[in-house]
C-alpha cells in the first residue's frame, strides 16, 4: 500500500472548510441512488458523503489513504454499527482492484483530478467491474471563465505543486468527459454546472454474468508505474482471479 496520502489541509481543516462546501453536489448525487443500495465511497475524505447518505444506504464501504481523513471519519461515524459501514484506511486503486465484493454502486467524487493522469481510466475501469453503477463527480471542464473558476484553480494551486500538477492534466485532458472517450462506459445521466462548477456522472458498470467478453483492464497496458503495476496485479493474483 502507498504509505499516506497527506495535503496540509487533511483532517480537521477539510471536514470544517472544505467538504461542507460539497453539500449541493452531495445532495445530487445522493438522488441518483437507489433505495436500499450497497454503496463504494473511494476517496471518501472525512466521511462527510457518506453521513449523508447513510439513511438511504443499507450499507457503505469508504476507503481513503489519508491518516487524518480516516481518523476524523472514524471519529465521527463511530455510532454507526459495522453491518452498515466499513472504514479503511487504503489506497483506492490497490483496494478497488482486489475487492471481491460487488456494489450497487460506486462513487469517486472530487478524486480524479488530485491522481495521476494514468492511474484515472485504471481506476474508473476497475470501478465498473465492481460495481452496477458508477456516480463520478469532479470539476467541470472547462471551467468557467469567471470567479468561481479561478477560485477553483487558486484552491487546487494552493493544495501543493504534485496535486496541482495533477489538476492541470485533468483539465487538459478535458476532465470527465475525457476520461470517458479512454473508458467507454454508458453515461446513465449527467449534471453540469449545477453547484460548484461540478459534472456528475452517473455510468453504468460492467456488471452481469458476461466477463469473460469484456476487453481487458488497462491495467496491463498503462503507463502506470512499474512497481505499482506489478503490486496491484501480484495482489489480484494471490487473491483471486478477479474482474479484469
Ligand atoms: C478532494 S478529496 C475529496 C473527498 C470526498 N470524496 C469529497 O468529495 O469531499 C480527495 C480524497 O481522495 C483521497 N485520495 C487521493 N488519492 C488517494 C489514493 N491513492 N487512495 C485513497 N485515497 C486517495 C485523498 O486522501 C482525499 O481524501
Amino acid at each position: 500500500m502507498q504509505e499516506n496520502k497527506s495535503h496540509w489541509y487533511d483532517g480537521m481543516f477539510y471536514d470544517h472548510f472544505i467538504a461542507p462546501h460539497q453539500d449541493k453536489v452531495f445532495a445530487q448525487l445522493k438522488e441518483m441512488l437507489t433505495k436500499g443500495s450497497t454503496v463504494l465511497d473511494v476517496g471518501c475524505g472525512t466521511g462527510r458523503l457518506a453521513s449523508q447518505l447513510l439513511d438511504k444506504c443499507e450499507r457503505i464501504e469508504i476507503i481513503d489513504l489519508s491518516e487524518r481523513n480516516i481518523h476524523i471519519a472514524r471519529r465521527k461515524l463511530a455510532d454507526v454499527p459495522p453491518a452498515k459501514l466499513h472504514i479503511e484506511r487504503a489506497d483506492l486503486l490497490e483496494f478497488v482492484v482486489h475487492n471481491v465484493i460487488r456494489f450497487d454502486f460506486a462513487i469517486v467524487s472530487y478524486v480524479l483530478h488530485e491522481i495521476r493522469e494514468e492511474e484515472r481510466d485504471v481506476l474508473l475501469w476497475a470501478l465498473s467491474s465492481v460495481a452496477d453503477k458508477i456516480v463520478v463527480v469532479d470539476y467541470l471542464v472547462p471551467q468557467p471563465g469567471n470567479y468561481r473558476g479561478l477560485v477553483n484553480h487558486l484552491v487546487e494551486y494552493a493544495a501543493g505543486r504534485e496535486h496541482y500538477r495533477n489538476f492541470k492534466s485533468f483539465v487538459r485532458g478535458d476532465g470527465i468527459a475525457g476520461l470517458l472517450k479512454k473508458v467507454p462506459l454508458r453515461v446513465i445521466s449527467e449534471v453540469k454546472d449545477d453547484a460548484c462548477s461540478s459534472h456528475v456522472a452517473l455510468l453504468e458498470g460492467r456488471g452481469g454474468g458476461n466477463r469473460g467478453a469484456r476487453p481487458p483492464c488497462p491495467i496491463q497496458n498503462t503507463n502506470l508505474d512499474k512497481s505499482r503495476r506489478r503490486r496491484i496485479l501480484w495482489r489480484r493474483t494471490v487473491k483471486e482471479k478477479v474482474f479484469l
